[in-house]
């Protein structure tokens, strides 16, 4: 209901603006800012996105909300508080973490992910979902990066919160994160409303690559043209730029992020030993069926030439069994 709507978006507000008082200005917040400084982060780009810090005591923010005679069950509802065991009171929900606020697209606080500072489970605590908050449906940072997603026509799409904050400071201005789960296809019809482009930079680990390969047909139903970017050693964006600096991760990671297409091939290729006959011949195949999927007949011949080249069949018998795989699929 709209009052209710209302209530708790001045709830999250307050939390906001309450941890990150805590960050700034108290002793209780200066472990949190070393860390923070620890991973990268400097003043001016912890309040571009409103970081801050949630202490380790119960009673933080429940004393705030319940002094401004806040509705407390309500603000349980909404997934600031925690309703005592006993049913007598609430008690704050984050504590001892980061906070995160994730924003709608204008600019509006309607949850928070929460990062525990040591080897703490979960790594990150997120707001649940809410009338405020629907997950599938949000894309992290989507309020600041729309200016220039609207300029470039472009999106570039992370994993996590740290990726886009430090892609942000790398210069990459039209960042965003699926946070983690696997990208959904409200989120990528909300991507192609914006932009026509896509570069998806997932973690480097498994997992990571696997949602890739995964955001490609999602991408490409909503009419987006896809690009995946491959970062080694299983590192993630962030440890990337930790690691190598801003501008080798814009230069040798995005700027040569690859068409789905041939990430495909790439990603395919490394289930097979091809230095063996058969499994090489296994691999010609695969990729065949790949490149007979492309609706257009250059790129068709492009990646035709590229295998023809590469593994040294001539271009008429590659020509010939693709076209008995397209006959095949129609
Ligand atoms: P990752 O595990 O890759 O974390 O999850 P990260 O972003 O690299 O985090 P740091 O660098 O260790 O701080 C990617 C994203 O998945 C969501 C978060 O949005 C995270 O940024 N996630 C991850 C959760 O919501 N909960 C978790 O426990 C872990
Ligand atoms: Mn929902
Ligand atoms: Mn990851
Ligand atoms: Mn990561
Ligand atoms: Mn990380």
């Amino acid at each position: 209901e709209q009052a209710e709507r209302a209530k708790l978006l001045e709830g999250y507000e307050m939390a906001a603006k309450l941890y990150q008082y805590i960050l700034h200005n108290t002793e209780q917040g200066k472990a949190a800012k070393a860390y923070l400084r620890d991973r990268g982060m400097n003043d001016k780009l912890i309040e571009t996105f409103g970081l801050g810090y949630a202490p380790a005591r119960w009673d933080t923010l429940t004393n705030l909300l319940d002094k401004k005679q806040y509705f407390l069950p309500l603000m349980e509802q909404g997934g600031l508080l925690s309703a005592k065991h006993d049913g007598n009171g609430y008690v704050d929900k984050f504590r001892d973490r980061i906070m995160f606020p994730i924003y709608d697209w204008k600019g509006q606080v309607i949850a928070f992910g929460g990062r525990a500072m040591g080897n703490v489970q979960p790594k990150y605590l997120n707001s649940p979902e809410s009338m405020l908050f629907h997950k599938s449906r949000t894309l992290y940072n989507l309020h600041l990066a729309r200016p220039q997603i609207r300029k470039t026509q472009e999106i570039v799409l992370f994993e996590g919160y740290m990726d886009v904050i430090r892609a942000w400071e790398a210069g990459i201005k039209n960042g965003v994160a699926t946070m983690g789960t696997a990208l959904t296809s409200e989120q990528a019809e909300s991507i192609r409303r914006l932009a026509e482009r896509v570069t998806v930079v997932y973690d480097g680990d498994q997992a990571g690559q696997t949602a890739a390969y995964k955001s490609i047909p999602l991408l490409e139903n909503a009419g987006c043209q896809v690009r995946i970017a491959m970062l080694p050693d299983a590192l993630d964006p962030d440890e990337y730029i930790a690691k190598y600096g801003s501008e080798r991760f814009v230069r040798e990671v995005i700027e040569t992020a690859v068409p789905s297409i041939k990430y495909k091939l790439l990603y395919f290729r490394n289930n097979y030993r091809l230095q063996e006959d058969g499994e090489k011949l296994r691999y010609i195949k695969q990729a065949l069926k790949l490149i007979a999927g492309l609706s257009s007949p250059i790129e068709r011949e492009h990646y035709l030439r590229e295998l023809s080249s590469e593994f040294r069949y001539s271009l008429e018998a590659l020509q010939q069994n693709l076209n008995e795989i397209r006959l095949q699929t129609e």
